[in-house]
């Protein structure tokens, strides 16, 4: 017998791989529809993931196997597994997979979202729920929203100005609801208005919005390569570009985190994150690396997802007149029409609540919550699901479950007061901010922010279509994309309501 190296090699490598095939035959992985070789299932895959996703369910079932090239993906559409995988087995499903880009722009997980779960994720969601999103500085911040969304309203009244123009003044909602989004989340985490009360941009203010949309092109830019890891060789990533782009987003970064050391010497700490994290910097041992991640995490985490939440909630209110009139007797009500609301009105307006919640279950601005990656092989509901598998938890299919909801495509917010259900990770049958360790810290500042907005929009402005539009003709379907903007973005009649002094912004500086 010849036991040169290299025959012991083969040997070793065929008993490894006889074993590997041999595992997966005995393995019961879930159903579903068959993957072609190479490629999986990425062709049969149709751009808007989760309404395929549900479609697919319907056929092999709630929970699913599809491949991604090699990768297999397990899809979660019911309540029932959704509780199993974020809850009862949460924490063996808690990892992040991370495509080469999230890789290169998180440093390979040094900051929160694409942290596998372990120390580092522990320390760093300690700082996020004890420090970042305390009910103190929630409070603190709170007049940031509020100045913000005060200048939403200005920006639409000066739009829609003069009265006898209503009826024609069509408005992008859209348009208005980026401004609040994006000044708060710059606000909350650096500290800066980069934009004046002119809505010209500064210079950092440029360099920001270049660096989020240079982002985005990376992430745009992956090719199928990335589902199928041998041939990764083939498609080299632009490593000189990432490099560049990372260091152009620290060299900004670093800008501001100087200026608040700056100011903290002066005695001038704020309230704002970059605040925070540089005052906890030594308590929790953060790395600069983990410091700039955990800032860039909120902006990415936090501004699209507001923007949609509340674009979406109009355009059910638009369709809805019912629902719309009714929000605003209670705010009329509550409110009067002689000021202007509060963020300490919000008990007082039971129904706006339910109009923030309805809007989340039908439209969660991310239909499958971000993807969870098992860290050992594990078993749900009854079938094997191999370690390094990716978990989806499709949670616009179960918020629309008829075994679960009366007529769930039907707008009613009214469902909420029937049934008293808290939308922040304790129901499993409506899930839009997740659920268990990864359940989204920014779920009571997005809620406070989105309801504001809302409540905000409906007792300044009456809603309509435009001249020659049916209700039934507004655009209810999505872009595909892991979040989901409306695909034609609403554009509605907004006709004043209250008198003309309380369109005003109201500034506050913190
Ligand atoms: C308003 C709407 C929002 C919705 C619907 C939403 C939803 C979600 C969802 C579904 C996840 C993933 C949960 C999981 O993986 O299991 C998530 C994670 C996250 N969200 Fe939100 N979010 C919103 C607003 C915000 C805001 C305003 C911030 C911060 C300023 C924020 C910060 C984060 C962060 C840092 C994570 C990662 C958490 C982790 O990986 O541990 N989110 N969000």
């Amino acid at each position: 017998m010849d036991f040169s190296p290299l025959n012991v090699a083969l040997a070793v490598a065929v008993v490894a791989v006889a074993a590997a095939i041999r595992r997966l035959f005995h393995s019961r992985l879930p159903p579903g529809p068959r993957p072609w070789p190479v490629i999986g299932n990425l062709y049969d895959i149709k751009p808007v993931r989760f309404r395929c996703f549900a479609e697919w369910a319907a056929k092999y079932g709630p929970i699913m196997s599809v491949w991604f090239g090699t990768t297999l993906n397990v899809v979660i559409s019911s309540s029932e597994l959704a509780r199993e995988v974020l809850k009862d087995k949460d924490q063996l499903l808690a990892d992040r997979p991370r495509s080469r880009s999230a890789a290169r722009f998180s440093r390979d997980g040094t900051d929160l979202i694409w942290a596998d779960y372990g120390p580092h994720y522990v320390k760093v969601r300690k700082v996020c729920n004890l420090e970042l999103f305390s009910a103190k500085r929630l409070e603190a911040l709170r007049p940031i929203r509020e100045d913000e969304v005060t200048a939403m309203v200005d920006s639409i009244f000066r739009q829609v100005k003069p009265a006898d123009m209503l009826g024609k003044n069509v408005v992008v909602v859209r348009d208005h609801l980026s401004g609040v989004a994006f000044n708060n989340i710059t606000r909350l985490a650096f500290g800066k208005r980069f934009v004046n009360s002119g809505g010209e941009l500064d210079e950092q203010g440029t360099e920001f919005k270049a660096i989020v949309a240079n982002g985005l092109k990376f992430g745009a830019s992956l090719s199928v390569a990335e589902y199928i890891s041998w041939l990764r060789w083939m498609f080299p990533l632009d490593e000189e570009a990432y490099a560049k782009h990372g260091a152009r987003r620290d060299r900004l970064t670093r800008a501001i985190m100087e200026e608040h050391s700056q100011a903290r010497k002066k005695g001038g700490a704020g309230q704002h994150f970059v605040d925070a994290l540089l005052t906890l910097r030594e308590k929790y041992n953060l790395s600069e690396d983990t410091i700039i991640g955990l800032l860039w995490d909120m902006i990415t985490a936090g501004m699209d997802t507001t923007v949609i939440s509340v674009e979406w909630a109009m355009a059910e209110l638009v369709k809805n007149p019912r629902v719309q009139k009714k929000a605003q007797e209670e705010l009329d009500r509550v409110i009067g029409t002689d000021r202007v609301m509060t963020e300490s009105d919000f008990p007082n307006l039971p129904y706006l609540q339910c109009v923030v919640k309805e809007s989340f279950r039908l439209h969660p601005p991310t239909p499958l919550m971000l993807p969870h990656k098992a860290a050992a092989n594990v078993k749900i509901g009854g079938y094997d699901v191999p370690k390094g598998s990716n978990i989806h938890v499709n949670v616009w299919a179960i918020a629309r479950d008829p075994e679960l909801w009366e007529n769930p495509l039907e707008y009613r917010p009214e469902r909420f007061e029937e049934e008293n259900i808290d939308i922040r990770g304790h129901d499993f049958r409506v899930l839009p901010f997740g659920a268990g360790r990864r359940v989204c810290p920014g779920a009571q500042l997005g809620i406070n922010l989105v309801q504001s907005m809302l409540g905000h929009l409906l007792h300044h402005f009456e809603w309509s279509v435009p001249d020659g539009m049916r209700a039934d003709e507004v655009d209810m379907v999505e872009n595909p994309g892991m979040v989901s903007f409306m695909r034609t973005p609403l554009r509605a009649v907004a006709a004043v309501r209250l008198p003309a002094h309380l369109y005003n912004r109201v500034p506050a500086d913190l």
